[in-house]
């Protein structure tokens, strides 16, 4: 009698999830459990600690954003369509996805903002002295070569943002690898891949145009792992400019983050 009063207790409360709160929110054990499934299934994107890698830190993102345990709820089951956060209904079941938004309560609102840069003396660096907009859009404004980061702030943490614009070929976002191009006349050709296989090769040079090759037309054609960003900026920024452009960078895509 006992056991089936709770499994209908239990299916109540999942059922209600719906509309509501964590039916994990009174297990004491539920945000534990959830750091070990954290740390197998999201550690790889957002850190050890939720701190933020190439995902976001979920330290930070969560706590000023207004989600409710169901908006969580959702983003871990469905991931968010159009970006690189997955679904996990795959390899997660209902209550371990419950498990990792009790664990990602428990961490919201730990790290206090760590951005001591100026956005608005950020945002004219990049569109001015820095050229970032030769490459990178904005809002549909600037150049091609490099990703649209118009969304980079909520997309990455402040850490990652921070090695991306020091160290770009350290982590290179896929489908912008450099390729060069030699024709067989010894002119050499280097751009921003478009596609690339085993016969062919499409990239996009600095002026933006669009060039295809056949690879036995060419004497070599190569795919490197390096980014065609310059990695001099730490030497061309001063300390504050840095954070200046981080800190703007940070706040795209990410309205709370300017208050
Ligand atoms: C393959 C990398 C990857 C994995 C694995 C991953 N995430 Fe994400 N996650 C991301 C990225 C990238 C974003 C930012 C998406 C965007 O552009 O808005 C994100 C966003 C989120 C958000 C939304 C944050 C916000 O700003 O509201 C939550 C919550 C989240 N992830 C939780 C998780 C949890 C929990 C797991 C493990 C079950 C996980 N993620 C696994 C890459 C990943
Ligand atoms: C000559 C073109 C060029 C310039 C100038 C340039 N970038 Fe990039 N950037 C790229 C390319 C190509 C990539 C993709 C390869 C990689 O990951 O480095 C990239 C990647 C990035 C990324 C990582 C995007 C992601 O999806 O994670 C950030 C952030 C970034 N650039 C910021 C900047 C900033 C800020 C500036 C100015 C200080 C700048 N870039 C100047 C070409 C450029």
């Amino acid at each position: 009698m006992m056991h089936t009063g709770c499994t209908v207790l239990l299916g109540f409360l999942l059922a209600s999830a719906a509309n509501a709160e964590n039916p994990l929110q009174n297990d004491p054990h539920a945000a534990d459990v959830g750091r070990g499934v954290f740390r197998i299934y999201c550690s790889p994107c957002h850190g050890i600690r939720g701190q933020g890698a190439r995902g976001p830190d979920l330290t930070q993102a969560i706590s000023g954003s207004g989600k409710s345990d169901d908006d969580l709820f959702r983003i871990v089951s469905e991931g968010s369509p159009g970006t690189e956060m997955p679904g996990f209904t795959g390899p997660l079941d209902e209550e371990n996805r419950w498990r990792t938004v009790s664990y990602l309560r428990s961490i919201a609102g730990q790290r206090p903002a760590p951005l001591a840069g100026n956005p608005a003396a950020g945002r004219d660096l990049y569109w001015g002295k820095a050229g970032c907009a030769a490459c990178h859009r904005i809002n549909s404004k600037g150049g091609r070569q490099g990703p649209d980061l118009s969304r980079i702030g909520s997309a990455r943490s402040a850490s990652y943002l921070r090695e991306s614009v020091l160290t770009p070929s350290a982590d290179i976002t896929p489908g912008y690898n450099a390729i060069v191009v030699v024709q067989k006349d010894g002119k050499k050709i280097t751009g921003v891949e478009r596609g690339y296989d085993n016969f062919t090769a499409q990239l996009m040079d600095s002026k933006e145009e669009f060039h295809s090759f056949d690879k036995a037309a060419v004497a070599s054609m190569k795919l490197e792992s390096r980014s065609l960003m310059p990695d001099t900026y730490g030497k061309l920024l001063s300390a504050s400019e840095l954070d200046n452009l981080l800190a703007y960078l940070s706040s795209l895509g990410r309205p709370e983050a300017g208050k």
